[in-house]
């Protein structure tokens, strides 16, 4: 089984960035996390960032052509703003878990609205890096459509 691990823009930058919001915790230290996980899961993890959405909607389309079994997917920003990114996952069908560090329902009102939540199949949120290794568990083993 293969995973993608997908990070949007600015979570690179975590360790740095709002650190009451996001935790002290690197991007390094969460893909640590995540490689860990994956070798105790048993299964296989590409681990991809970017600020660009364009290049989120190609990893989307690459994790088509390469077979992946499931995305765990942090949009970002552009969970709010971006119908590119709910268009490419539904255009794969590749089964996908939202998650947020921040419990972003708690937060802004222009965080209320996700646009890639109509094409996944559940959203873990305000759980900070123990939210990724939930939806990798999730998608390892399916508990039914939340
Ligand atoms: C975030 C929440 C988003 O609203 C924000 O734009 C982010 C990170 C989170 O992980 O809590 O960049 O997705």
């Amino acid at each position: 089984m293969k995973l993608l691990v997908l990070n949007g823009p600015n979570l690179n930058f975590l360790g740095i960035r709002e650190p009451a919001i996001y935790g002290s915790g690197t991007y390094e230290d969460l893909c640590t996390l995540i490689r860990a996980h994956a070798r105790k899961l048993g299964v296989e993890v590409e681990i991809f960032q970017s600020n660009h959405e364009g290049d989120l909607v190609d990893a989307i389309q690459n994790a088509f052509y390469q077979k992946v079994d499931g995305i765990v997917f942090n949009p970002a920003a552009y969970t709010h703003t971006s119908v590119a990114i709910l268009d490419a996952v539904k255009a794969v069908g590749i089964p996908t878990i939202e998650v947020h560090i921040s419990n972003v329902a708690a937060r802004e009102e222009f965080r209320q609205k996700s646009f890639v939540r109509a094409a996944c199949r559940k959203t873990i949120a305000g759980k900070g890096f123990q939210g990724y290794l939930e939806a990798m568990d999730e998608l390892v083993h399916p508990r039914g459509k939340a």
